[in-house]
């Protein structure tokens, strides 16, 4: 019997050794290097994800530059930046209108839109058409929405519609009243079998990931291994496949009540009211602005005009 001729497989060339095609820019290498739901749902087990919510061109270009993977612009805009009392005071409209200041800086990072309260608890075609708002007026990737088998039925059609979705369970700030306050979530055994399943119903669906909310660590890490999306938490212990926390509560930009699991890096409260301060002080001494900061014009035309006077 003649040998089976063996074919030999060229070596496979590593990718920084590849030559760029004459029309690779700036933009293509943006392009590829972004995050993605995909890159993100592939990232369970790797370095933790990092994500944080970001609501206008500034901070989003901050939390970017800062390596961000996920921005959320999260309905905590309604707390955080229009100083209002809960998330359900935030409507569809104000969600857009800061989403597109997000994505308009065109972050590395995946930018993720929430769901206010309401724009997807009435029927699966007003909860699709909100999500697509998200993605075309808002310019998002994917959105965020709150709750477990309960919301099957609208995470299926959003996905339906190919819009990614990240899931959102434990202390779910929108269900404040159902919940009777802000409280952690699935501290009992038959309340953490019911978030477990939740998860892996989410998980079953497809939803890129999900965010764990004021749930006990061990809970926590117990559905971060029975799923196979990543978990991303925020008073949810160490063992999640990432953590998110809110911008202004790092930063010390918050006023009044922290949670416990935020930790602040940072008081920016006290720098920035110290630095207009300073300048308020300057103003009333006189010394602002100075000659580097006026406008002049040649010496010509001011003894023309002046002479004119
Ligand atoms: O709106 C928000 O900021 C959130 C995070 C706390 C996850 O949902």
């Amino acid at each position: 019997m003649r040998p089976i001729p063996v074919r030999r497989v060229p070596r496979a060339t590593p990718a920084q050794d590849i030559p760029q095609p004459e029309w690779w820019g700036e933009r293509e290498t943006q392009m590829r290097d972004r995050m993605t739901a995909p890159k993100v749902r592939a990232a369970k087990g790797g370095p933790k994800i990092r994500m944080i919510t970001a609501y206008d061109a500034p901070s989003a270009r901050i939390v970017d530059a800062a390596g961000a993977d996920i921005i959320l612009v999260g309905d905590s805009l309604s707390n955080v930046v229009l100083g209002r009392e809960t998330t359900l005071d935030v409507g569809m409209e104000e969600m857009i209108h800061h989403t597109r200041a997000v994505t308009v800086t065109k972050p590395r990072a995946f930018v993720v839109g929430d769901m206010p309260w309401i724009s997807y608890h009435v029927t699966v075609e007003d909860t699709v058409r909100n999500a697509a708002r998200f993605i075309r007026e808002g310019g998002a990737g994917a959105v965020k929405l709150e709750g477990g088998r309960k919301r099957l039925p609208m995470i299926e059609a959003v996905l339906d519609a190919e819009i990614p979705v990240m899931g959102h369970l434990g202390l779910t700030p929108q269900s404040v009243h159902a919940m009777g306050g802000y409280q952690v979530q699935g501290k009992q055994v038959e309340a953490a079998r019911e978030l477990l399943a939740d998860a892996q119903a989410l998980d079953q669906a497809g939803v890129f990931a999900i965010v764990l909310e004021g749930v006990p660590d061990v809970l926590a890490e117990l559905i971060t291994k029975e799923i196979s999306a990543p978990t991303i938490g925020i008073g949810a212990g160490p063992k999640c496949d990432g953590q998110v926390l809110v911008f202004h509560d790092l930063l010390g930009l918050t006023d009044g009540h922290v949670a416990k699991f935020v930790r602040q890096y940072a008081n920016l409260t006290e720098v920035a009211t110290d630095a207009v301060a300073a300048w308020f002080g300057d103003v009333q001494k006189g010394e602002f602005p100075s000659d580097d900061e006026t406008y002049h014009m040649p010496d010509k035309v001011v003894r023309s005009l002046l002479s004119e006077g």
